[in-house]
């Protein structure tokens, strides 16, 4: 009888263990992703989309959103750093969406940037910049809030 009962107390504190340090896990997972994007892995589609789209990134972004760029921006590396792939910076975990809206291509967002010639990014670049995105969304899926929204995802 009482062996019985101590097996069962066993049972019970490993089971409190397990939960205390599956929560700690996760909790350290999910600031990390959203904080840095560190812990984001490009799988080889989304690297062969953002090799064909890196020249339109090139042409309209790295000028403000890279270090060494011209007109370089504390502020715009903060949301978004190109200096690397995967990008860095607060919205780097949901990069696609991100830049879809930015670039006016949710189909309820104008353009904002580039900031200094919003609009610009249009035919080809445009489209391999979205053909990216699309990409990003498929190796990153968006959280469930997301994917409600995307219900209205015009074209
Ligand atoms: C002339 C400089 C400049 C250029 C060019 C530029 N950006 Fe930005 N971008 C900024 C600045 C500055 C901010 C921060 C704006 C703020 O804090 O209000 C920013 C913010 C952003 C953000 C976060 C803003 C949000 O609404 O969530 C995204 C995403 C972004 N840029 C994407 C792009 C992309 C994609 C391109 C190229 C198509 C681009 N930017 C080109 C300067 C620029």
């Amino acid at each position: 009888m009482s062996s019985h009962s101590g097996v069962a107390e066993k049972a019970t504190l490993s089971f409190v263990v397990l939960a205390a340090a599956g929560v700690v896990v996760s909790a350290a997972y999910g600031h990390g992703a959203h904080n840095s994007g560190q812990t984001m892995r490009a799988t080889p589609e989304e690297q062969a989309a953002f090799a064909n789209a890196k020249p339109a990134f090139e042409r309209h972004c790295f000028r403000c959103h890279t270090t060494a760029g011209k007109k370089s921006k504390r502020k715009a590396l903060d949301h978004i750093a190109m200096d690397r792939y995967p990008f860095r910076g607060h919205h780097a975990a949901e990069a696609g969406a991100t830049i879809r809206k930015v670039l006016g291509a949710d189909g309820k967002s104008k353009p904002t940037m580039p900031s200094d010639d919003k609009g610009a990014v249009a035919g080809d670049d445009l489209s391999k910049i979205l053909a990216w995105a699309d990409a990003f969304d498929r190796a990153h899926p968006p959280k469930p809030a997301n994917t409600t929204k995307e219900k209205s995802h015009a074209h």
